[in-house]
Parts: C-alpha cells; structure tokens; sequence
C-alpha cells in the first residue's frame, strides 16, 4: 500500500489558541498491505508531497514510524490509510507540543490513548485527516470533528436522527439545511469525542441540544440525564469553520 501525504495548512480559526493542530490530505492505491508507514519528516516540514511505502522504510532521525495496531491487521486498504494519516497528524502534532512524537494506542473502545499530561482529538473523512493536540496543563477538554457538507437527499433522511424541530429553529436563513444537519451533526460529535475520555460513556445526538448558532461558533447542551458531575460544564460553545464543502467543528474547553 502507497499513502499519499501531503501537508495542508494549519487550520486558522485555531492559531490563537494554546493548542497545536495537524492536518493532511491523504490518498491511498492498495498496492501491499501495510502495518507500518514511515513519514520523512522533511516532506512534511516542506510541504511537499510525501510519498510512504512500507516496502522501503526509511532510517535516521528525520523518518517517523506510524504502527498498525492488532485490530487494523484485517482492516480494509481505506480504513488503515484514514488511521494511519489521523495518527501520523497527531504524533507531530504531539511532538511540537513536547518534543517526542509519541505513539498513540487504541483503546479497546477504539478512543486513542493520549501521553500522560496531553489530551487530544483525531479525525478524518475520505481524503482529510486532522488532529489536535494541547497541554492539560491548559485545556480539560479537546473534540474535534471534520464532515463533508452532506448532500441534500442524505441531511434530509438524517435530519429527524440529529436534530429536533425546535434545534431547527435556529437555522440562519442563509444557510443551508444540509449545511446546517452537516454542522450540527460535527459539533455534536465534536461534543462526544470531548468528553468520552471523561463520561466514558455513549451519548445520542437526542443527548446533546442545540440552543444558539453564531458566525463561528455553536452553542450545545448536555440532556440532563447525559450530564456527569466529573464534567466542568453541561453547556458548551463549539467553533466552527465552513470551508471548502467541509465542516470543522472543535470544542476546546481551557482550564480555570
Ligand atoms: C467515535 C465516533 C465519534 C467517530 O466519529 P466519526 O465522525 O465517524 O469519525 P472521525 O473520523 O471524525 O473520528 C474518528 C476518530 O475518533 C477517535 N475516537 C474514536 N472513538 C472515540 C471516543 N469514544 N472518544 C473520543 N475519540 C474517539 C478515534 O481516534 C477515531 O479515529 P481512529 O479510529 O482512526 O483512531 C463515532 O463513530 C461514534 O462512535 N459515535 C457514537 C456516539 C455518537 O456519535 N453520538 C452522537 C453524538 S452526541
């Protein structure tokens, strides 16, 4: 297997913030079956398109290895490229943060394992992975979720599963339903991948309300049946970005 990388910018809605984000694009030809990718961390560095094959690992302290674990052995050539570019973003992102580009077990219930003293977030879509990654020296709470905007027929049939007819009130005329099922949807995961790490537990889109939509930024409340006293906060302010066909939505709760 051939994975195509190449950098993308940082994301800019997040440069002001204590936390350190990766993305890439990636595309994948199911050439071999690979366990490991190596990243030329010069590649990266420069933009330019880094070309990983497992045939031909590479040596020396610019190369970055990025293991399969036992789950992802029988996985299907898409599922290992969109893991591998997730955990490949987010152990650089890790190392700018302290230096070592640690690497990041799954966990039986598929959330990754951050270092001791870090906490982060992965995502990724068909040909897009992104990472975030902050001290908890300054952030509680780290969600991130990248969506394509769907299309109409598929918001339309999702839409009753996501959100309610109240939540629907707040739709800007300007924006699309689609656009807004899309948003709605990757905030509310955004939410999820938060506070799983805390709550450790599954939530339904039904869990979580939406009560306000501003510019760049989405309001969203836990149910209280959904609510944990390990939690700092039932009420939450996503930020998002539309962009591209794309929706990003990160939830970053910093500490008192
Ligand atoms: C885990 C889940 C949130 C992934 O969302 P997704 O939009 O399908 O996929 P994304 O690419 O954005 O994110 C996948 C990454 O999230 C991370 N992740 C998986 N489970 C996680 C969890 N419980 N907590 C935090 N992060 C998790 C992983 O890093 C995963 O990538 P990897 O498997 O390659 O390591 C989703 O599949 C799920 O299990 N949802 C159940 C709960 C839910 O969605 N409720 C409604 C929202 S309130």
């Amino acid at each position: 297997m051939v994975l195509l990388i190449s950098r993308t910018s940082d994301s800019p809605a997040m440069d002001q913030l204590r936390l350190t984000t990766r993305s890439c694009h990636f595309r994948w030809t199911p050439k071999r079956p690979a366990n490991t990718i190596w990243c030329d961390r010069t590649n990266w560095r420069e933009a330019r398109t880094a070309e990983i094959d497992v045939a031909e690992p590479l040596t020396g302290k610019e190369a970055l290895a990025v293991d399969a674990p036992p789950t992802l052995i029988q996985a299907v050539p898409k599922r290992r490229a969109e893991f591998f570019a997730g955990r490949l973003c987010a152990m650089l992102a890790i190392e700018e943060l302290c230096g070592i580009a640690h690497a990041i077990p799954v966990q039986p219930d598929r959330s990754p394992c951050w270092p001791e003293g870090l906490l982060g977030s992965i995502t990724h879509t068909d040909h897009r992975a992104l990472a975030v990654a902050a001290s908890r020296a300054f952030y509680q709470l780290l969600g991130v979720d990248l969506e394509p905007v769907m299309p109409n027929d598929q918001a339309e049939a999702l839409s009753q599963l996501i959100v309610t007819p109240v939540e629907k009130l707040f739709r800007p005329l300007a924006m699309s339903s689609a656009t807004f099922v899309t948003l709605a949807f990757a905030a509310k995961e955004a939410l999820y991948k938060a506070i799983y790490p805390i709550t450790r537990r599954v939530i339904e889109f039904h869990d979580v309300k939406l009560f306000g939509l501003h510019n760049d930024a989405i309001d969203l409340e836990l149910d209280p049946l959904a609510r944990s006293h390990a939690l700092p906060t039932n009420r939450f302010s996503v930020k998002y970005q539309l962009a591209d066909g794309h929706c990003l939505c990160l939830l970053a709760v910093e500490q008192p």
